[in-house]
């Protein structure tokens, strides 16, 4: 029996309120509760993408920008970060003043309804955010659009694990652990949140088929941390 929608409006709009809720404590507690293993999925996914100087690259769902200020310090490319949570932006504009760059767009809206032309970018990026979508065909769809051809897609998600001894580690610490934790420090809601909503999410195969059926090509799974969390690679 879940708690949360897990599609549509409703999702949607709960998902919005949550991040706005929760944004100051959001980059204190995703470090606090994962012991810092955060940081290095998040390099190893920003490494798994190819990055140039010359690559355009658009960080949906960017949250408090740390994907998109990593790219930014490491490659110097061009990059837009887009956000449906005002409050979360106003971090990471903040952290984006602070690291001195002045050339990084923050923008308030929603993956499902991008508002770039098609064929803008090079690069399309989304960390934990894909879950967190109403409408997860209407968003690839929007992602297809707005990349160039051969332009890359990528993934990091929490996604169903398929072993039998991740998955009982993923329920033990994601449904016992962390929303108790969490509680001492932020909504308690985003936190029972999270579980459920990557018991309602894909597991790799399921990711990779809709990938496939969205058009994209050449789509890659790379699981870190004994399927905690995984990245997932396309290509327009
Ligand atoms: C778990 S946070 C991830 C933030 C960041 N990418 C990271 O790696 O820490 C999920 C983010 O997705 C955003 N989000 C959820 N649905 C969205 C949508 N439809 N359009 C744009 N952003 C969305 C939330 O506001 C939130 O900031």
């Amino acid at each position: 029996m879940n708690e949360f929608k897990h599609k549509g409006k409703d999702k949607k709009e709960f998902v919005k309120y949550i991040f706005n809720d929760i944004s100051r404590s959001y980059d204190f507690l995703n470090h606090f509760l994962s012991g810092g293993v955060d940081i290095i999925w998040r390099r190893k996914f920003i490494n798994s993408l190819g990055f140039s100087s010359k690559d355009k690259v658009l960080d949906v769902a960017t949250g408090t920008g740390d994907v998109a200020l990593t790219i930014k310090k490491k490659f110097k490319c061009e990059v837009i970060g887009l956000d449906i949570s005002a409050n979360m932006l106003e971090i990471a504009k903040q952290k984006s003043k602070k690291n001195n760059f002045h050339d990084i767009d923050f923008i308030e809206g929603d993956a499902e309804n991008l508002p770039f032309d098609d064929n803008t970018f090079d690069k399309l990026v989304i960390s934990y955010g894909f879950r967190n979508l109403g409408d997860f065909e209407k968003g690839l769809s929007e992602f297809y659009r707005v990349l160039k051809p051969n332009g890359k897609l990528g993934i990091l998600e929490f996604l169903q694990p398929k072993s039998s001894f991740a998955s009982k580690l993923f329920k033990l610490y994601f449904n016992n652990i962390l929303p108790r934790v969490a509680s001492l420090f932020s909504n308690s809601k985003a936190y029972r949140y999270l579980p459920e909503s990557v018991e309602n999410f894909f597991t790799s195969s399921e990711l990779k088929d809709l990938l496939i059926r969205s058009n994209f090509k050449e789509v890659h799974v790379k699981n870190l941390t004994f399927e905690i969390t995984t990245i997932v690679n396309a290509k327009k």
